[in-house]
Order: structure tokens, then sequence, then C-alpha cells
């Protein structure tokens, strides 16, 4: 999604600017651009298409400005097209401003502006905030010279309705970027008589050594030595500067060919990182600190309510199995955009969860407010530490996975998955679960980051399959219980990633309507790991081969198909407690290697977004 850098400082800004472009081209975006100061003057350079473009364009120019801001846009108001990117200058040339998020007022904004001469070239709804900034510029009240500029901006925004994170340069003050944020994140990095801005503490990755997250509705003023912050209606802000961990944001791709193949790759480290310090041997439970509940809170907890979006939203699925499973506890998953504006009603001792891998989603983020606003304890398990939800939450767990830059999530659903078991364990060790069966979801739990690698070592095999299957247009992903979710993200990953229609089903269900699909042309990928519906299963493979369906199924009972399926990928058997992470890795690889063999652009898949904060 959108991404925004900003640099002031005593060096060159522009290759500072692409750099950092460059380092968000991972969120997905459309087109890319960039404004510099030079001779008093704004001087603006935008391309369709990729950041490379816009590199190209801005090469020739030496002319050396050490402040400016840049933008990579995906279109929401407005085609794909040089005049809608960013950044938007307003039509008295005074302000250039990028935005991350939706003005939704914007049509009122605009048509107020027209009225008093204001124009307009682009159709976006960030233009008509930047020459709201500079309507409040030209008719300001107060004549303090150095907070003009902020007061302008800060002005503007107490009209604005919906969400942003800007910044905004202004030629009258050429040491000075104002930056604000609602609802979108915005982070002030700070470097030796240099500070940044950016929407993605990897937009200045390496260059920042401390950082200062704004919070919503507050606005700063930002220069090469100095940064003050106030909140919208003027109140001045208290902020904390904090230490950015760069080991935690390692882009590199170290030998991989693409940013999802390397973090399918990482799962088992990824996993160690989830689990360790969190299990105790001697008590068989998980230790949880960061939910920040005494014991006794925990117990009066009746419920569990969800909420996430996309990959994240499989893992709180595949979570309601296992905490209803071994925790006893009733669990409720919603879409996180469905909850906030359907007021479900959610019963007194509810503890409410949501899943964020970029603890950035907005419509993850706003549902969690909305719980919040009435009272509930809301806890959040995200992966990028400092982001706006695991600020918010009340508590939460990192999942310490490392950056996933592949737009396609895969290593924090598995680790977002491990997690979740843990707190099952660690409710139903408070409850009815006995020492031994902890104890061996304990063991299950030490031995998972082995048994994901034994399942990753049917990579040659996976690709050979998808060779075979890459030029379907349709599939069918079946699995049962705690499989059935693990069918969901499978077949998540391949439309994402492929552009092929995929449809997840519980396996049994599918005789229900979406039988009707099989075909010739539609193959199945079975899910089958459970010894006690085994034969289940084979029974739904058997009514795919009656109608002609080519059958792919991932097993740890390869005989159970032999004559039946087309391919079968054996995996190892595991504890019930952790078969999804184990079954989903097949899935993964699957969708990638179909990817690669279609030709698809697998880290930045067409439309998508790696964090989506517009609703
Ligand atoms: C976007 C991404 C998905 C991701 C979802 C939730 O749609 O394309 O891959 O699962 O957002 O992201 P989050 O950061 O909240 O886990």
């Amino acid at each position: 999604m959108c991404g925004i850098t900003g640099y002031v400082g005593l060096k060159n800004a522009s290759p500072i600017l692409i750099e950092g472009l460059h380092k968000l081209e991972y969120r997905g975006y459309d087109s890319a651009g960039l404004a510099l100061l030079k001779d008093g003057k704004i001087s603006v350079c935008k391309r369709t298409g990729r950041v490379a473009n816009l590199e190209a364009a801005v090469a020739g120019d030496n002319a050396k400005s050490t402040i400016g801001i840049s933008h990579t846009r995906w279109a929401t108001h407005g085609g794909v097209s040089d005049v809608n990117a960013h950044p938007h200058v307003s039509s008295d040339g005074l302000f250039a401003m990028v935005h991350n998020g939706i003005i939704e007022n914007f049509r009122g904004i605009k048509t107020f502006l027209e009225e008093r001469g204001y124009t307009f070239k682009s159709q976006t709804d960030s233009e008509a905030l930047v020459n709201l900034i500079a309507y409040h510029f030209k008719n300001r009240t107060s004549d303090s010279d150095e907070n003009r500029f902020l007061e302008a901006v800060r002005k503007a925004l107490r009209h604005v309705e919906g969400t942003y994170g800007i910044a905004v340069l202004c030629p009258l003050f050429p040491g000075t970027i104002v930056a604000a944020r609602k609802g979108s994140p915005l982070i002030i990095g700070i470097g030796k008589n240099e500070r940044m801005v950016s929407s993605d503490v990897l937009g200045f990755a390496g260059r920042a050594q401390s950082v200062i997250y704004l919070d919503d509705n507050q606005v700063a003023s930002i220069s090469a030595d100095e940064c003050d912050i106030v909140s919208v209606s003027n109140v001045p802000v208290d902020f904390e500067v904090k230490d950015v961990d760069w080991a935690l944001e390692n882009d590199d791709l170290g030998g991989f060919k693409h940013y999802m193949q390397k973090e399918i790759f990482e799962q088992p480290s990824a996993l160690e990182n989830a689990i360790r310090g969190r299990i105790s041997d001697d008590e068989s439970t998980a230790k949880l600190d960061g939910l920040n509940m005494t014991p006794s809170e925990l117990r009066q907890v009746d419920r569990i309510m969800f909420c996430a979006c996309g990959t994240a939203l499989h893992a709180c699925k595949t979570a309601e199995y296992l905490i209803e499973k071994y925790a006893r506890i009733p669990v409720e998953v919603e879409y996180a955009s469905e909850f906030r504006y359907r007021n479900s009603p959610i019963d007194k001792n509810t503890l409410f969860f949501v899943l964020s891998q970029s603890g950035e989603t907005l419509d993850t983020l706003e549902a969690m407010r909305e719980a919040r606003r009435k009272g509930y304890k809301t806890l959040a398990i995200t992966n990028a530490v400092g982001s706006t939800i695991s600020r918010e939450s009340d508590g939460g767990l990192y999942q310490y996975a490392g950056k996933e830059i592949g737009v396609a999530s895969t290593k924090a659903f598995t680790s977002q998955v491990a997690i979740c078991l843990m707190m099952a364990l660690k409710i139903a060790r408070m409850r009815d679960m006995s020492f031994s069966e902890g104890r061996a979801i304990v063991e299950a739990l030490k031995e998972l980051p082995r048994s994901v690698a034994e399942a990753l070592k049917q990579a040659p095999l996976i690709e050979k399959i998808a060779k075979k299957y890459a030029s379907y247009e349709k599939f069918l992903f079946l699995g049962r219980l705690d499989e059935y979710p693990v069918a969901l993200e499978g077949a998540l990953k391949l439309k994402e990633i492929s552009y092929i229609y995929a449809e997840g089903y519980p396996a049994a269900e599918m005789k229900h309507g979406t039988i009707a699909l099989v075909c010739k042309e539609c193959p199945s990928f079975l899910f089958a790991n459970s010894d006690e519906i085994m034969s289940k299963v084979v029974s739904s493979a058997q009514e795919i081969k009656a109608r002609g369906g080519s059958i792919i199924v991932a097993t740890h009972d390869p005989k159970a198909f032999e004559g039946l399926a087309d391919d079968i990928i054996p995996l190892p058997k595991v504890h019930d407690a952790v078969r999804p992470i184990v079954s989903v890795v097949p899935a993964q690889l699957f969708a990638y290697y179909v990817a690669v063999e279609r030709g698809c652009d697998v880290d930045k898949p067409r439309n998508l977004a790696k964090a989506v904060t517009v609703e």
C-alpha cells in the first residue's frame, strides 16, 4: 500500500529518498514520486510503474537538495497516472505533500476551495488536503513566524474526515518537514544531523539509530536536529525516542530468488523465535507474560473473540479449533472489517484478540479500537515491533518472526498459530488439561521447528507437481477440522500470487454444492493428516475421482491414498496440536512454485498490498 519517505539533513536527499522507496516496494504500489526543495522552489518528479522508473527519471539531475519527500502510491481515488501520483502541489505552488490514507470529505473541501479560486489537476482526495493547507496558510490569523507552517497543516487537518499519514514541504521553510498521522502510520527516524520520516520503519533501514512513533492526531515539525510535536488541537506532546533493532528488520534475500520463498524456508527459525522462552517444561504449560493478565483474570475468561484480515484471519480460524479443543472455551472469529460496523454482541467475560503481522492493518486496528471503546480487554499478536496495534492494545505477544516482506504471508501465519496454540495450552492447563496431556503438547511445540523443516524437504517434489498443474485455472482446497482453515489459507495463497481461482472448503461440505465444480479442469488439493477422520477424507477423494477430478494430497499416510490420488506429498506424522502448522507448508510451496512457473511477480502480486492502511 502507499508508502512515505522524507529526508532533511546535510546529505543529498534524492538518493536517500529513492533508497527508502525501494525498501517500501514490498508493500505494493502502482506509481512513485518525489519532491525536493531547490533554489527556493518545489521540484517534483512522478512516474507510474516501478520505483526504478522514477530513479531513472531523476538520475540525470545533479542539483543537490538536502530536503525532500517521496511516495509510492496504491491507487484509491483516481486511476494510475503520473498526475495522480504523489507528491501533490497546492495550486499556489507553496506546498508539496505526500499522503497515505483516504480523505473521506474531500469533495466538500474541494468545492469550498474551488469557490475560492484554488484549482485541481488530479482526481485524488489528497490534492484537496494540500490546497486546504495552502488556504489556511494564506488566511492565518497569528503571525508567529516559527509556527506558521505547522499551524497551517494543523488547522487544515482539523477539517479532515478520514485517515492520513502525511509529510509536507514548503519552500518558505527550507529546513522543515511537517508530518502528521491519523489512522495511517508515520514514524520519525533520527540520525546524526539528519531526520527522516516514513510510513514504515524499514523506509530508513540502517540510517536511523532511533525512532519516534507518531500517534494519531499528532503533528510534528521536523528539522535536521530537532523535532517538535503537538496535537491537532495544539497541545504540546511528550514523546518517547526508541532505539531500533535492525537485526529484526533484515531484508537480505540471502541466496533465495524471492522473499516469499525465503520466508517459507525461514519458518523453522521463525517458529523457534515464537516459542523460545514461552514454554515451561516443569509445569507443562506456556508462559505468556505479554498478555498482562493474572491467573485469576485468565480464569474468568468465558469466551475469546478474534478479529483479523486475510491470512491472519485464517490463523484466527485455526486458533478457534485449537482453543476450543484444548482449552474448552468458545471462540468466535470475525472479519475485522465486519466487526467494526456490525455491533456484534460480546459477552461480559470475553477476551478480545486481534492478529496482525504488520500491526497496521486499518480494519484490524479499528476493530480493536471499537472493542476498547466498549471496555473490553484487547490483546494483540503482531510481528512488527512498535506497530500501532502493538502500542494501543492492552497486552500482547510479539511473533519475533523477523520482517516479512513477501506480500503473501507465510511465516507470519505459522508463528501466529504457534502462539495461539501456546495460549490454548496455557488456558487448558489452568482448567481441565492434565500434566501429561500438556507435556505432549510442550514436546510437540519443541519438536515443531524440526517437523516443519521435515515438511520443507518436500520442496523439490512439490515444485515438480506445481509445474504439472500450473496451467489450470481453478482449484479446490479441501480439509477437515483444523485443516479446514489450512485449506482456506492454501486457496488464498494460490489466488494471491498466481491469480488462479481457488476455493477452500471443508472436505465433507463439498458435496453440498462445490462438487459441481469438480471436473478434469478443476484439480483438488486435499489435506489428510487426522487419523480420526482419515477414512472420511479418503471418501471425499473417492467422490472427486469418480467425477474425473485430479487429486493432490498432503498426508502423513500416503498408503491411504495409493491408487486414488494423482500426486501424494508425504508429511511427517506430528501431534494433532501442531498439525495445521505442518500441513500448511506444502500449500505455501505449491502456490509459490505455481506462481513462478506462470511467470508471476511473486513478491509483488498485482493489486495487493502488504499492509492495507485504508478501509
Ligand atoms: C493484506 C495482505 C495479506 C495480509 C492481510 C492482513 O491483505 O495482502 O497478506 O494477510 O493484509 O495483514 P496483517 O498485517 O494485518 O496481518
